[in-house]
This record gives structure tokens, sequence and C-alpha cells, in this order.
């Protein structure tokens, strides 16, 4: 019980201060209160024993329950990883045009696929996956592809990667420099980009892009096309069309032709595992320009 509060002012002690003739009462704490102060600092010197707290010079004491947050996150993930492990198992068995046919396993790879693309692919290829036109780094939204667009085709794209020296099963093939390299002159070269500029409906010159013609069909058509349509075996990008792997300007056509272009993606397989590599797949597949 706390002590009652003395009733008449007089008995009352004051602590001497005073102000303008104003006295400070000198009561006691409220009984309560100091046995609650107490057991707050019994409790304080209890909990840096049983948790980590005192700052040592590399760490915290670790505290007896062994208590961690670290941990507490690993086990989470663990237990996710353990409640995914049968979708996981059945994503990386079906075959790779049927894992749309079932929605728990498509929304699965859907969800999961766009996790490990915000991870792993928006650095290059752009947050929405549109890329960076211009710069090399292609648009996975759309039906242009460069090394084709179906299941198979993403999937093995993502998994070896192009043009990287660490994986040998790397999707290759190498444009010419025939600037650098001297197979064409500037004239044969200014030419042939009039023609680059004629297929892909720009303005251009017709005269240059008749001598041009004629080069391309020597030089170019074997990777690009009779009619600029491209080859996805070779990863040679369609010329008559507006899309752009490194910019369809005559500066940069000629730019490219001069001393060709070497695109890069590194492969995936050892880094991802075969469920994330097919989840990630499933995702592009879906972006709109999946065949
Ligand atoms: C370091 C940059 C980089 C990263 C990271 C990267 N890519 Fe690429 N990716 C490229 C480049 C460059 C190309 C085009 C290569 C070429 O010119 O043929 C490409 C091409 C592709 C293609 C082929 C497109 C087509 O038109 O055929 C796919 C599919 C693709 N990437 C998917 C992915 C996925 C999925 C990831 C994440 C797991 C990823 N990329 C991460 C650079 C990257
Ligand atoms: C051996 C095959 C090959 C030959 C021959 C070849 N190219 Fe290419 N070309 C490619 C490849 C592959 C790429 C894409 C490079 C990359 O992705 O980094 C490319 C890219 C280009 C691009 C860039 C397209 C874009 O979207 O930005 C242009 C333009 C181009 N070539 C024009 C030509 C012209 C003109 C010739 C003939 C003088 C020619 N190429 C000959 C394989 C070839």
């Amino acid at each position: 019980m706390a002590k009652p509060i003395k009733k008449d002012v007089r008995q009352v002690e004051t602590t001497g201060h005073s102000w303008d003739g104003i006295e400070e009462y000198n009561n006691p704490l409220p009984r309560w209160w100091v046995w609650v102060f107490y057991a707050t600092i019994v409790w304080g010197i209890g909990y840096t024993i049983a948790y980590p707290a005192w700052p040592m010079i590399t760490r915290a004491t670790p505290g007896l329950l062994g208590a961690s947050t670290r941990a507490d996150v690993a086990a989470e993930i663990a237990a996710v990883d353990a409640a995914n492990a049968a979708i996981k198992e059945r994503l990386i068995a079906a075959d790779l045009n049927a894992i749309g046919d079932d929605p728990e396993l498509a929304a699965y790879a859907e969800r999961a696929g766009a996790a490990v693309f915000r991870t792993n692919c928006t650095t290059c290829h752009g947050s929405g996956a549109a890329g960076f036109e211009g710069k090399g780094y292609p648009n996975l939204l759309d039906d242009d592809w460069l090394w084709g667009g179906t299941m198979e085709d993403i999937h093995l794209t993502i998994t070896h990667g192009i043009r990287n020296t660490t994986d040998p099963d790397a999707r290759y093939s190498q444009m010419p420099a025939f600037g650098t390299d001297g197979i064409l002159d500037e004239t044969q070269i200014a030419q042939v980009a009039e023609h680059v500029l004629a297929i892909s409906g720009q303005q251009h010159d017709a005269a240059m892009a008749t001598e041009g013609a004629t080069i391309y069909a020597e030089n170019c058509a074997a990777c690009h096309g009779e009619q600029g349509e491209g080859d996805r075996t070779q990863g040679a990008p369609r010329l008559n069309d507006a899309i752009w792997l490194y910019g369809g300007s005559r500066e940069k056509i000629i730019e490219t032709v001069t001393r060709a272009r070497f695109g890069v993606m590194p492969n995936w397989n050892t880094r991802l595992s075969e469920d994330e590599i097919r989840a990630v797949a499933f995702y592009v597949h879906g972006r709109g320009g999946g065949e």
C-alpha cells in the first residue's frame, strides 16, 4: 500500500526549495512506482544477459538464449524453400511448353520469375524488361527476337548466355568489322548504310542505296537475310524494321558496319538453379513477345 499523502499541509516536509514564496513538498514517491522502477532495472540487466547486447570489439555479446535475427531469417528462408520444394520439383519436371497449362505452376513461375528478373536482369534489360534501345540491351517485351522467342529459345539463351567466355555452349556469332578489318572502304560502307536505311523505310540517297544493295547481297545477306529479315540461328538482327539494338540512324549504322558489335550476356546456369531459370524464362516469355 502506498503511504497516504498527509492531508495537513503543515505536517508535510518541504525540500527547502522556495521560489517567490512557493515551496516544494518532499512527499515520498509512491511505493508502487519505486518497485516498478527497481523491477525495470532487474529486467534490464537480465535482458542484457539473455540477449545480444553489449558491444565488444568485433561484435556484441551473444546472450545466453542465443537469439539471432540473422538465424531467424535463415530459418524463415529455409521454411519457404521447404514449402516450395514440391512445386519447384514440378517446375523442373514440367514440359517447358506445358507450364502455362497448369494454373498453379504458372502462377508460381510468374511470381518467382518476376523476383529473379528484378534481382538479376533489370540492370541490363530495364525494370520493365524494355531494354535500353541503342545501347545493345534488347527489349524483351516485343516480338522482335535476336535468338528466338519460344520457351526453348529463351530458356537456352538464359541458361548459356550469349558470346560470353565462361560457357562453351553460349550462343555465338560474330559480325565482321568491315571498316577496321579493311573488308569494305568508307564509300562502300556509306553505300551499304544507305541500303540499310532504304530497307528499314528511312530517308536515304537512292543512287547510293542502289550501289549498296549489291554490297549488301555480297557481304551481309548471308547473316541478315536477302531482305534484311535477320537470322535467329546467328543472332543477326532484322534490319528491315524500326527496332534497333544499337541504333538505326545513318551514323549508328556506319559505326556498326565499320567496327561491328559484340553484345555479351552472361550465362546463368552457374548463378541460378534450374527452377529459377525456368521461372524467369516463363516470366520473359509471358511479357508479350513470347512465341
Ligand atoms: C550484363 C548484362 C545482362 C544481364 C545481367 C542480362 N542480360 Fe540478357 N542480354 C544482354 C545482352 C547484351 C543481350 C543481347 C546480346 C546480343 O547482342 O545478342 C541479351 C539478350 C537476352 C535475351 C535474348 C533476346 C533475344 O532477342 O533473343 C534474353 C531472352 C535475355 N537476354 C534474358 C535475360 C534474363 C532473363 C536475364 C536475367 C536472368 C538477363 N538477360 C540478364 C545482357 C544482359
Ligand atoms: C557473320 C554474320 C554477319 C555478317 C556477315 C554481317 N552481320 Fe551485321 N550483325 C551480325 C550480328 C550477329 C549482329 C548483332 C551483334 C550483337 O548483337 O552484338 C549484327 C548487327 C548489325 C547491325 C545492328 C542492328 C541493330 O539493330 O542495331 C547492323 C546495322 C548490321 N549488323 C549491318 C550489317 C551490314 C550492313 C552488313 C554487311 C556489310 C553486316 N551487318 C554483315 C551478323 C552479321
